[in-house]
């Protein structure tokens, strides 16, 4: 028997103006699309941006319906926009953010389970990792290497 150790890490950054140029235009992206959240349940508000290579960038923010299980993450729609657009285009960038507007939201926004599996099946898609960036209330600012300090040991194809 051997115990096998798995190790995730995140770089923290201030606010908005550390990041680097892209990173700044990805993001404010996902604040923009805070806009358009459809979340009349949780009132609890997701707006996400994906980058792809070609350097375009999707919207995405939270779709609830009255059918409670059939509501979407933010993180999920930028995502399918960005596959349903450019299907043979890596991911460069994920940026996420979340607002409450009954209770600030003092910490990074944390993806669902869920969403963590879609993320890491577009990395393994196209064969690309991509950096994730997330946010909440405050102006501090988590950024991820990859899908995989958020979920390792995933499922995928390969098992298939
Ligand atoms: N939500 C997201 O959009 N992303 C997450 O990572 C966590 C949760 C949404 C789903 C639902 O519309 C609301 O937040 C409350 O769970």
């Amino acid at each position: 028997m051997k115990k096998v150790k798995t190790e995730s890490s995140y770089y923290l950054f201030d606010n908005l103006n550390e990041l680097q140029k892209e990173e700044q235009l990805v993001m404010q992206k996902a604040i923009d699309m805070l806009q358009n959240v459809y979340a009349p349940y949780s009132n609890f508000f997701v707006g996400a941006a994906a980058m792809t290579n070609s350097g375009k960038i999707y919207g995405g923010c939270n779709q609830e319906n009255a059918s409670y299980p059939l509501c979407v993450c933010g993180e999920r729609v930028a995502l399918f926009n960005a596959g349903a657009n450019e299907p043979t285009t890596p991911i460069k960038l994920l940026a996420i953010v979340c607002h409450n507007p009954n209770k600030r939201v003092e910490k990074p926004v944390s993806p669902c389970g869920a969403c963590r599996q879609v993320i890491s099946e577009f990395e393994m898609r196209h064969d690309q990792s991509f950096p994730i960036l997330l946010k909440g209330d405050t102006e501090t600012i988590v950024k991820l290497e990859s899908g995989s300090e958020l979920l390792p040991f995933s499922f995928d194809g390969t098992y298939l």
